[in-house]
């Protein structure tokens, strides 16, 4: 390619050297509007929790305390206080995937007030690929909806598949934005 090719003599003050790494990581955003409930991809056994306020929370209080620890499950009610919601799903006592979401601000791209951004979520590692992601994700989606929620983001790194997979099982289509993040 011409920009890779050594500059003249004349053209050397102008010339910018481009290196773009061969694995290029970014990540990939995606937005859906939507009214209607998701159609929820069943899990045999588990259980959906939805914290969006103090109250569910403390009643939460033990599964928080051992995800989190002491100090972080007070962080986390913190959290909650201040907007944000923590959703998880489990086995009896054994949380299998967490997730949280943020309503009108994102600290990489632009969306409007009201407009939420699901993640950063998580499945343990021994329940991945067993549909935990899609089915907390879906759930989520259908109790925001019901809060009046309307526009969902999600966004994940480009070669992150199992989560770029679980996106489209939650009515995501095609990405519509990019971003570079360190
Ligand atoms: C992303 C994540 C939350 C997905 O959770 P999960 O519970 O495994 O999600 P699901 O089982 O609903 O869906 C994962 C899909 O990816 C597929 N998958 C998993 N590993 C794969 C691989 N290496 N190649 C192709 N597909 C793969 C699974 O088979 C499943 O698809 P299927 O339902 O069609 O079989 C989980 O992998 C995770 O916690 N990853 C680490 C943290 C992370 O990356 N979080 C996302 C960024 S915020």
């Amino acid at each position: 390619m011409d920009y890779l090719q050594p500059a003249s003599a004349a053209q050397a003050a102008h010339t910018v050297r481009l290196q773009i790494p061969d694995k290029l990581s970014f990540q990939l955003v995606f937005r859906q509007e939507r009214s209607q409930p998701l159609e929820v991809s069943p899990v045999s056994g588990v259980s959906f929790h939805f914290i969006d306020s103090l109250g569910v929370g403390l009643a939460q209080w033990s599964a928080l305390k051992g995800l989190f620890g002491l100090a972080g499950a007070l962080k986390a009610l913190a959290k909650v206080q201040r907007g944000r919601v923590f959703y998880f799903v489990a086995d009896g006592p054994q949380v299998l995937h967490t997730g949280w979401v943020s309503s009108s601000f994102c600290r990489f791209y632009r969306v409007e007030p009201g407009d939420v951004v699901i993640g950063p979520i998580w499945s343990a590692e021994a329940s991945r690929s067993r549909g935990v992601g899609a089915y907390g994700t879906q759930m989520a989606i259908n109790a925001l909806l019901k809060k009046g929620v309307r526009v969902f983001f999600i966004d994940t790194a480009n070669g992150n598949v199992p989560c770029l997979k679980m996106i489209g099982k939650c009515g995501f289509g095609a990405p519509v934005a990019s971003y570079l993040r360190d």
